[in-house]
């Protein structure tokens, strides 16, 4: 219910000595200009978030694009995040690149600052470095990964 909150969403802002992590991270999630701000290309998840400007390439391409626009690419580290991602995907009907491949070692998957993986959900089968040139990972529509070639083009997911 929107009726007990303030025009941004604050609770007791007057007064409110309460723990200011948690209840501003809310606030962010619940406010109607951030809801307003992030409809149809975008999702807030914890302090995260998960924002397409539509543009489609590949990946060398769309992982420069979030760097210069000061994030990265999208890179769900648990199945809220991931969620948040599918649901991008599926408004859009486009799959997405993450921020996360094999390229430095075939079948070692890891993020873009090199780190190995801390969660996945491929697609059963998957990754399977079809023909020897997937290092990539999409994402479909279903929320599972595919392992492809990151000369495909899709659709851009940045994270900030
Ligand atoms: C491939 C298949 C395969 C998957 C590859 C895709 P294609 O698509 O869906 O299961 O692992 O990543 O490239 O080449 O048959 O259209
Ligand atoms: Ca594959």
């Amino acid at each position: 219910p929107k009726g007990d909150r303030g025009p941004t969403g604050e609770k007791g802002a007057k007064g409110d000595t309460g723990d200011r992590g948690e209840c501003q991270q809310n606030n962010l999630e619940l406010s109607p200009y951030f809801l307003a701000l992030t409809f149809p290309n975008g999702k807030i998840v914890g302090d995260k978030i998960f924002m397409t400007s539509g543009y489609e390439g590949n990946f060398d391409d769309l992982k420069k694009k979030c760097m210069q626009a000061g994030g990265q690419l999208a890179s769900p580290r648990n199945n809220e995040e991931n969620a948040a991602v599918q649901q991008i995907v599926f408004t859009h009907d486009k799959s997405v690149f993450l921020g996360i491949n094999d390229i430095q070692t075939e079948g070692k998957f890891t993020y873009l600052d090199g780190k190995p993986i801390v969660y996945s959900n491929w697609q059963p089968g998957e990754p399977n470095n079809d023909k020897g040139i997937e290092d990539c990972v999409q994402v479909f529509s279903t929320g599972k990964w595919n392992d492809k070639s990151c000369d495909e083009r899709l659709l851009i997911l940045c994270e900030f």
